[in-house]
């Protein structure tokens, strides 16, 4: 799954820019949106919340992924699934109650997303993460778009995919940042299901393009066992 993320967008035509990787006859285009909601105390950047994503819901078809990088989650997060986002995901560096947000945001309708920074272990959430239908890794530290890829993170996305191939988890591994058509590969070997893409695509002359080629750069280096991940 190739998951654009607006922030490299041109914000002042957001409804252009997001119709660019909507899927067309013989393309099947963006499978999700990538949000990035930024509140510049998590992370030191301000983008937009939940006034833009609900234009932006009435604007697509294409299921919304927001990423909440703000403190507070546990206050926030549900309005976003309220709304209608497809999946909506909160950090574990950030959340206090993190099985409470996961059954929240299920409950309002929508998938619950963990994400967790470069320097942030997996493990202490493993058990939490059973309650959880996302794992959204990050490959550079949240806050801007156009960083480079951390190769280290995709330990995470190995012991992630492992305990997913082996039924200890039911979810789906995201990636978030630095991916292109150099890295994309790297981290589709590793198991990546869900692949975030900003300047990569909306740097492109064509965005569209950009989602295909990507698209077709992770497949043919998935490992060629990997049964295909349902798609929450
Ligand atoms: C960064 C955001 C990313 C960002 C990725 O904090 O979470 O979603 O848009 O941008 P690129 O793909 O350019 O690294
Ligand atoms: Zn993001």
């Amino acid at each position: 799954m190739i998951a654009p993320s607006i922030l490299s967008a041109d914000f002042a035509r957001l409804a252009d820019e997001v119709a660019s990787v909507a899927g067309t006859v013989g393309r099947p285009g963006a499978d999700w949106l990538h949000v990035d909601v930024m509140d510049n105390h998590f992370v030191p950047n301000l983008t937009l919340g939940l006034p833009v994503v609900q234009a932006l819901l009435a604007a697509t078809d294409i299921p919304l992924d927001c990423h909440l990088m703000i403190e507070d989650p546990d206050r926030w997060a549900v309005g976003y699934a309220e709304a209608g986002a497809h999946n909506v995901t909160v950090h574990a560096e950030a959340a206090a109650d993190l099985l409470g947000i996961a059954r929240d945001l299920r409950a309002a309708g929508s998938r619950a997303g963990l994400s967790i920074k470069p320097n942030t272990p997996l493990e202490p959430y493993l058990d939490v993460l059973r309650h959880y239908d996302t794992l959204l890794v990050m490959s550079v530290e949240p806050g801007f778009g156009g960083q480079s890829f951390i190769p280290e993170t995709l330990a995470k996305v190995r012991q992630a995919r492992h305990l997913v191939d082996t039924g200890h988890l039911r979810l789906l591994v995201e990636i978030d940042g630095g991916i292109n058509a150099q890295t994309i590969e790297a981290a589709a070997e590793a198991g990546v299901d869900c692949f975030v893409a900003g300047s990569a695509v909306y740097s492109a002359a064509d965005a569209g393009e950009a989602v295909e080629y990507l698209r077709s750069k992770a497949a043919a280096a998935a490992p060629a066992h990997r049964t295909p991940a349902e798609r929450p």
